[in-house]
């Protein structure tokens, strides 16, 4: 049977925090050469058919403003890497807890081998997954979990 019904084109929320800005500059021992550009590149080249929101904030309110975008939206889910807010934000995880749809949390680096402060996510309880010490690849990952959640979403139907 032809498919009949319009073929959309999926959209990902990703949300970057503080000083993920200076990617591939910043501390290039711990955070590797790689900016916030070519992670972006990097997921449009691997996924061709999805349509980004790419953001970068290095404040919390903005943070916030961009995840009250994904409540109701037709966002299929956002990926976020919140920086050192993931550690401590209380409002930021209010945030991911007000979203709609599902949040993966990602860090670059493995944060359970770093400073102890690292290790707390006040997010993680209330993300669908996190995802971390993968590098850029971590984005990627989440990606393809969020389109697999929405292909078994839509079949659940
Ligand atoms: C980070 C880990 C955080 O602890 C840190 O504050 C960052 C980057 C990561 O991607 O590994 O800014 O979120």
């Amino acid at each position: 049977m032809p498919e009949t019904r319009p073929k959309t084109t999926p959209k990902v929320l990703v949300i970057n925090g503080p000083n993920l800005n200076l990617l591939g500059h910043r501390e290039r021992d711990i955070y590797g050469d790689q900016t916030l550009d070519d992670i972006y590149a990097l997921l449009t080249a691997r996924f061709s058919n999805i349509s980004f929101h790419f953001y970068q904030s290095n404040s919390e309110g903005e943070l916030i403003d961009q995840l009250q975008t994904a409540i109701e939206s037709d966002y299929i889910g956002v990926v976020l890497n919140p920086g050192a807010y993931g550690h401590y934000s209380y409002a930021l995880r209010d945030a991911v807890a007000a979203a709609t749809v599902p949040v993966i949390e990602v860090h670059l680096t493995n944060v359970f081998r770093r400073e102890p402060f690292r290790a707390v996510s006040v997010i993680a309880p209330v993300c669908w997954g996190s995802i971390v010490g993968l590098g850029p690849l971590g984005y990627v990952l989440a990606v393809d979990a969020l389109l697999e959640k929405a292909k078994v979403t839509k079949s659940a139907r």
